[in-house]
């Protein structure tokens, strides 16, 4: 097993930086095309033989060094109650958004091994699957980052729906937000028994928020999740977007590796946050859209800054975009892995 990705979540030396892509199964591979062309993203998420499919298309053809579970983050709304889908070219719907504290008291809690067994099911064969090659990261959305979905119905340009609920439904919204960490803390924490070996906790939007805000609406709530996972030791990593000016609360959630997107150089970032923490990003996603030189350049002053400290995970700061080309991905990783000081 390549295990140079959990050993940079440890903070031990590696033989070269770990790389992995987020979305790295995605719209910009032709395979996972083929595919969608014939099933629903929710088919693909919902069938343990595609969903694995999916998961290894990435692992066959980019040197990466880990695998993350192909699912949705909204995937454990539907046995809360919240019923969705996902409308072309515009992301997720939901048809009963959350507007009221009524609609938080209806939300169903549900027991993942069993609402969402073909999840597991799916982790199971990868934990097979990937045995000799690379680790598996599983995965659950935020409180904040959930409860944004479950308010505005679908994706939103300044949360306007979800802050004034907050602001005006103090009591209802720590509850809901209570409901989802507790649901996401079960949820990791059987992903963990079938099988994956780091888990990456997503607050995509947590960046919209102020400091103040962050730290009275958001913070607790994905602590509560880090603390609910620390007693089965796989590494913790938290994403978000945007998230320079409460990069030091992030870190106070506990979680073992911190993700950063490209707006900030990550030697400062790893100053702020100290170096007992691993770092995973930083690069912009939209320069794989450029000329290869210029990539291989932001790459490397990136791995320069990181200058070889132990906990550097190489990654995009954002997910891969759809009209990225796949020998990019591939150049990108093998140059990363080249790199020497
Ligand atoms: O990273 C991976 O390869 C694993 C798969 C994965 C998907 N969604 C599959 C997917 C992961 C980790 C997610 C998480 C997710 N889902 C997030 C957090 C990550 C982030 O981008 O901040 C969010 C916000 C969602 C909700 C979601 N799902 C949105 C907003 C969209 C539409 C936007 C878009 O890119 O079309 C999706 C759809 C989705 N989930 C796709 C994939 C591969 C799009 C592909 C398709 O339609 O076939």
């Amino acid at each position: 097993m390549n295990d140079r990705f959990l050993r940079a979540c440890r903070l031990e030396p590696v033989d070269a930086t770990p790389v992995w892509f987020m979305r790295q199964a995605g719209r910009y591979m032709p395979e996972y095309r083929a595919l969608r062309a014939r099933y629903s993203l929710l088919d693909i998420c919902a069938n343990p033989e595609l969903a694995v499919a999916v998961t290894l298309q990435p692992v066959d053809v980019i040197n990466v060094d880990a695998a993350i579970l192909f699912s949705d983050l909204l995937v454990p709304f539907a046995p809360m109650g919240l019923d969705f889908d996902f409308v072309k070219g515009e992301g997720p719907s939901v048809q009963n958004p959350i507007r009221s504290p009524a609609d938080v008291d209806r939300l169903r809690t549900f027991e993942p091994r069993q609402a969402l067994g073909h999840v597991l099911e799916t982790i199971r064969i990868l934990h097979r699957e990937l045995a000799d090659r690379v680790p598996l990261i599983g995965f659950g959305g935020a409180p904040f980052t959930m409860a944004a979905y479950a308010i505005e119905g679908g994706p939103s340009a300044n949360y306007a729906r979800t802050k004034a609920f907050m602001y005006s439904e103090p009591a209802a919204w720590h509850r809901l937000c209570g409901r989802f960490a507790a649901t996401i803390a079960e949820y990791l924490r059987a992903q963990i028994e079938a099988g994956v070996q780091a888990v990456q906790i997503f607050d995509s939007w947590a960046g919209s928020l102020g400091r103040a805000d962050y730290q009275e609406f958001a913070l607790p709530h994905t602590s509560s999740i880090v603390s609910a996972l620390k007693d089965v030791g796989v590494p913790v990593i938290h994403f978000g977007v945007g998230t320079a000016a409460i990069l030091c609360d992030i870190a106070g959630t506990g979680a073992d590796v911190i993700g950063l997107d490209w707006r900030e150089p990550i030697d400062e970032a790893w100053a702020r946050i100290g170096q007992d923490r691993a770092i995973q990003g930083n690069l912009d996603p939209t320069s794989l859209l450029g000329p290869r030189d210029r990539m291989f350049a932001a790459a490397d002053d990136i791995l320069r800054r990181a200058a070889g400290r132990r906990g550097h995970i190489f990654n995009l700061g954002h997910g891969v975009l759809p009209d990225t080309p796949l020998e990019q991905v591939q150049a990108l990783a093998d140059h990363v892995h080249g790199f020497r000081l």
